[in-house]
């Protein structure tokens, strides 16, 4: 990874890490994902060509504040996301204008143009076809799909159906358990990257 995508990948991940939602408290549903962690994730991904810089289409299926679109967007060619409350999606405006300030005035990349959320539900095919009205990408067309727990074997179960053959299901929040989905291979033994994140490929 060059120097400077370094340097701001791990001024994002800060910004947000220090920002977490739900670590204690009622809002633990919303739970966020640690950047930190979620960077040397990247790295691996990578490295075993899991991620095609600039290439990648990938959906947060459940994306709350964007946090993890943002950090994804300098990585693939396209960063989409649905969350089904509007009032946690509305944070992501002003926590990415809090955040280019602070890119700017350390003289680091800001966020790409290639962020697209969306308010729904994810499994909702009316969703589905506003992201592909919208960005001109389909379901069957994402490489990446990712979720902080929730709801993973219903994505699970629609990724089976729906997503394209190797397609990536990355599943954040496991730890030593991971779980088996029909019509998904858990990749081993890179799985749990981190010791947080498991992947799945689609058969
Ligand atoms: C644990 S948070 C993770 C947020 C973000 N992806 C991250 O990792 O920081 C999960 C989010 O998914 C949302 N959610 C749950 N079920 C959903 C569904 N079926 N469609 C869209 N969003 C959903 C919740 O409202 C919550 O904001």
């Amino acid at each position: 990874m060059e120097k400077d995508l370094k340097e701001t990948l791990d001024k994002v991940a800060r910004f947000y890490d220090k920002r977490k939602v739900g670590e204690v408290g009622a809002l633990g549903f919303r739970r966020s994902t640690d950047l930190g962690t979620l960077l040397a994730c990247m790295d691996r991904m990578m490295d075993e060509g899991l991620i095609r810089p600039h290439e990648s289409l990938f959906l947060d299926l459940g994306c709350a504040d964007g946090r993890v679109n943002i950090f994804l967007s300098y990585l693939v060619r396209y960063s989409v996301g649905i969350e089904m409350d509007e009032w946690t999606l509305e944070e992501y405006g002003p926590l990415k204008a809090e955040l280019e300030q602070s890119l700017e005035k350390n003289g680091l990349l800001s966020p790409r143009e290639n962020i697209f959320l969306y308010h729904g539900d994810s499994s909702d095919d009316g969703v589905h076809e506003r992201i592909t009205r919208e960005t001109g990408i389909r379901f069957h067309e994402f490489d990446l799909f990712y979720t902080y727990l929730v709801m993973h074997q219903e994505f699970a179960q629609l990724i089976a159906a729906r997503a394209k053959k190797g397609a990536i299901f990355m599943v954040y929040g496991l730890h030593r358990i991971l779980p088996l989905y029909d019509g998904l291979s858990l990749l081993t033994p890179i799985s749990p990257v981190e010791g947080v994140l498991a992947l799945y490929q689609k058969d």
